[in-house]
């Protein structure tokens, strides 16, 4: 009855190194699980290369934003947040990646214009195991915008945006920012992040209270607004 352990019958027979075997094979699969990762995230970044490349206006930057620069953005989310939050422009899922994982009580719903990075950033976030709680909106931030809030649903505390700004000309670039303002709840935050500080005032005209914070470290450098949506101010309450 004291047969060979559980380790079957070539470890009895001596011919087996058991650890030896277990060591090799959790080794290799570690190997080929880190080798996966690497394929994946090389795949995603030329991607966002591509699409930075080919629709640059769009994009508005060439590569993903990088860890300072996505640890300021979501540094005002405080990590037992439990409500909604918005993100616009999520490319490929840089930052909508980080914000899951910091937030695990958060529902985020992030929108992305360019179907190629829409679908990637679904892909991530599939094997990252968020779809659950990140829900994709595959189209552009406008028409996000334009249906939230219809049916007495809570609004959003949070936007937080790298829709590249610059590039949308004045007038969209306002309506946008308003719309924005729109979306969100009393009291809450617009965090949008950009390589220039060329619609400082845009952001400001709606949202007077702002705060801007550089981030060098990233390529290419960016300055991050952090604005609050206070009591409406003047006629142009909104
Ligand atoms: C600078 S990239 C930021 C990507 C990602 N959030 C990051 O930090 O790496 C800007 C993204 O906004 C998207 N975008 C541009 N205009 C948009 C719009 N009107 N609605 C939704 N997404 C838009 C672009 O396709 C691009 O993926």
């Amino acid at each position: 009855m004291n047969g060979p352990p559980a380790f079957g019958r070539e470890e009895a027979q001596g011919r087996a190194k058991p650890h030896g075997d277990f060591l090799t094979t959790t080794v290799r699969s570690s190997n080929i699980r880190f080798v996966a990762a690497m394929t994946n995230f090389a795949a995603t970044y030329l991607r966002f290369v591509w699409a930075g490349l080919a629709k640059h206006g769009q994009t508005g930057g060439i590569v993903p934003s990088q860890r300072f620069l996505i640890a300021t953005m979501i540094a005002p989310v405080p990590i037992t947040y439990g409500g909604k939050l918005i993100e616009l422009g999520a490319g490929t899922g840089a930052l909508t990646l980080r914000l899951a994982a910091r937030c695990p009580e958060a529902r985020i719903l992030a929108c992305e214009i360019n179907p190629t990075l829409a679908r990637e950033l679904g892909r991530n976030l599939a094997a990252a195991g968020f779809q659950d709680r990140v829900e994709l909106f595959a189209g552009p931030a406008e028409d996000l915008l334009s249906g939230l809030g219809k049916g007495g649903v809570k609004k959003p505390d949070f936007v937080i945006s790298g829709i590249p700004l610059g590039n949308l000309g004045r007038e969209k670039a306002l309506a946008l920012i308003l719309a924005i303002r729109r979306a969100l709840g009393e009291g809450g935050r617009y965090i949008q992040f950009q390589h220039s500080l060329l619609d400082r005032k845009k952001i400001r005209a709606w949202f007077p209270n702002l705060r801007t914070i550089p981030v060098f470290l990233n390529f290419p450098p960016a300055f991050v607004y952090c604005a609050r949506k206070s009591k409406p101010f003047g006629a142009q309450a909104a």
